[in-house]
Parts: C-alpha cells; structure tokens; sequence
C-alpha cells in the first residue's frame, strides 16, 4: 500500500513508494510483452478520465493501462462535457461520484484542479498533469526509465534543462529524484530558473556547457511557450545555440549518459532531431514505461498490493 490515498505531486511521496510503484511497474512488463495484454487486476473497478487539456502521452497511456488491468473507463473531455454549459468542476464531480466511481483521472490547465476534486468526492484521484504545479506519473515513468538503464537511481547526475519556472514535469521529478537519492542540477536561461535558491536542495546555473560532461542524464524540458505569461524569451535559434542539446554536446556527455524528454518536443529548439533519434536517446523509453507505471499507480491506489499480473 502507497502511504497517500491520492496522487497528487511527488513530495508527498516516500522512497518506500516510489519503490513500491517501480517495482509493481517491473511487474506488469510481462504482461505488456504478450500477446493477450491484459489482466483482471482492476475487474469491476470504474476510471473516470477527465481531461480539460490537451494530452497524448498521459491519456492514451492511462486508456491503454485501464484497459490492460481489465478496469472498466470512461473518458471525458473539458469541450465535450457540460462544463462548456457553465456547469462548475465541483457540480461535474459531485455529479459522476453520484454514479458511484472508483478513481478519477485529471489533467488541467489550472494548478490545484486534482486537489480540488479531492475534496468532491471519496473516489481516488490522480493527477495527471495540472498548470505549472505537477505531473506526477511523469516524474515516475521518467524514474522507471532511469532505473532500468542504470539499475538503481542514487548517486545519478541529472541536469534538468531549460524551462525550469514553467515546468510541471520540472517541479515533480526534481524531487522525487532527489527522494531516491539522485544529485539534481537545474540549469536554465536566468528568466526561466525557479525562484527560491535552495529548491529542493537542487543548485542551478544559467550554463549547460559547464556541467554536461558530469552528467548521467540529460534531461531536455519543453519550452512551455503556451505559460510564458509576458515572460521574456530569447528566439528559438538563440535558445538552441545557448540551451539547446545539439550533436556536438552530446559528444561531450560520458559514454553511458542518456537523453530524456518529457515529450512533446520542439524539435530544433530545445532539442534537435538527430539528438531525439540517436542511440543515448530513451524518449520512447519513457511513452512505454508510461503505461507500465500507470498500471502501477492506479493498481496500488485502488487497493491492490502483490500478485499484480496473476491476481
Ligand atoms: N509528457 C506529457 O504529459 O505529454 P502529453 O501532454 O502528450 O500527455
């Protein structure tokens, strides 16, 4: 069992659970890997799957993992919904609970949705992605990746690169990395550091060239250019010359260090594309253990503990 009954960000998580998921994400590999994909784990339990902002990975991940644990789902979607009526979150989740549910899913453009909901409901929520605040399976299956390239996760060297104020997926990994044990270097253009200089214990600075010869990952952050809020921005072949990973900085990163991306990528801007697509690159890595590790999260939320794949 997970120490918390909703998932909601990753500091509220511990080393035990963050274990507990990655271990019962190992777990479902097998089940992943055959032909007939799917287990009655989660048989009879009910997902709902509200998702008012775009996605591809995280939803069609979390709709592929329902459906591998036999779980039975429904998807709605902020413009196909009463919402666009006028009806408030609160009524929308009072309304679906009313049908008796098991778990919501939420990803949101506004932070603080998933906890929201929480209090509307008994159901189980996880967030799945809301504002600038947290992605929390994000920073797990970026955790599973790690960990099954190198083994373990502790005493790794990760740069998290780029957009690092306007960053959700920034916001949960860095701390959860730092729970397992991992030294986290932010680097990023000065408008777009964090705040506070001690955040998460993480030290920054403004110059990838200096530290990515240290690093084990390299993790390239999208430029959120929909949450710039007036920030400024330099132009986006001065942000690839400056921060960009390009193939002459990869030739400088040690010989077993790899390449994460949250995804979707801005090709030639944070990231070019013979960098996505070379070998050090575990980007596709991540959209698969994004279903192994939601199958886990939703598994172990919903009561589950050992057994998963022959339960
Ligand atoms: N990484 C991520 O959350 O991608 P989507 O927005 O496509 O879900």
């Amino acid at each position: 069992m997970l120490s918390v009954k909703h998932l909601i960000d990753t500091y509220s998580l511990t080393a035990d659970d963050i274990t507990q998921i990655l271990d019962t994400a190992a777990s479902f590999e097998s089940v992943n890997n055959r032909a007939i994909k799917k287990v009655p784990a989660l048989r009879g339990r009910t997902i709902v799957n509200l998702f008012l902002e775009p996605s591809t990975r995280t939803k069609s991940s979390f709709e592929l993992a329902e459906k591998r644990l036999s779980a039975d789902s429904l998807s709605m979607g902020g413009s196909t919904s009463s919402v666009v009526k006028g009806e408030s979150l609160a009524d929308t989740i009072q309304t679906i609970d009313a049908m008796n549910v098991d778990m919501f899913i939420c990803r949101a453009k506004l932070a603080g949705t998933p906890q929201k909901i929480t209090e509307n409901t008994d159901a189980v929520v996880i967030n799945a992605g809301d504002g600038k605040h947290q992605h929390p399976t994000q920073a797990m299956l970026d955790l599973y990746t790690i960990r099954k390239n190198f083994g373990h996760l502790d005493g790794l060297k990760v740069a998290i690169v780029g957009d690092l104020a306007h960053s959700r997926v920034c916001g949960s990994l860095a701390p959860a990395l730092k729970t397992m044990g991992a030294d986290v270097t932010l680097v990023g253009p000065p408008t777009f550091q964090v705040d506070d200089p001690d955040w998460f214990g993480c030290p920054q600075t403004a110059s990838l060239d200096e530290v990515i010869e240290d690093m084990d990952v390299v993790y390239m952050l999208r430029v959120q250019l929909e949450r710039m809020e007036g920030a400024a921005i330099p132009s986006r072949r001065e942000y690839n010359r400056l921060y960009g990973l390009d193939m002459k900085r990869v030739s400088r990163m040690k010989d077993d260090a790899i390449i994460c991306h949250p995804g979707p990528m801005n090709r030639g801007m944070e990231i070019n594309a013979d960098v996505a697509d070379c070998a050090r690159s575990r980007i596709l890595d991540q959209v698969n253990a994004g279903v192994l590790t939601r199958m886990a999260e939703m598994y172990l939320l919903l009561g589950g503990e050992n057994n998963a794949v022959s339960a």
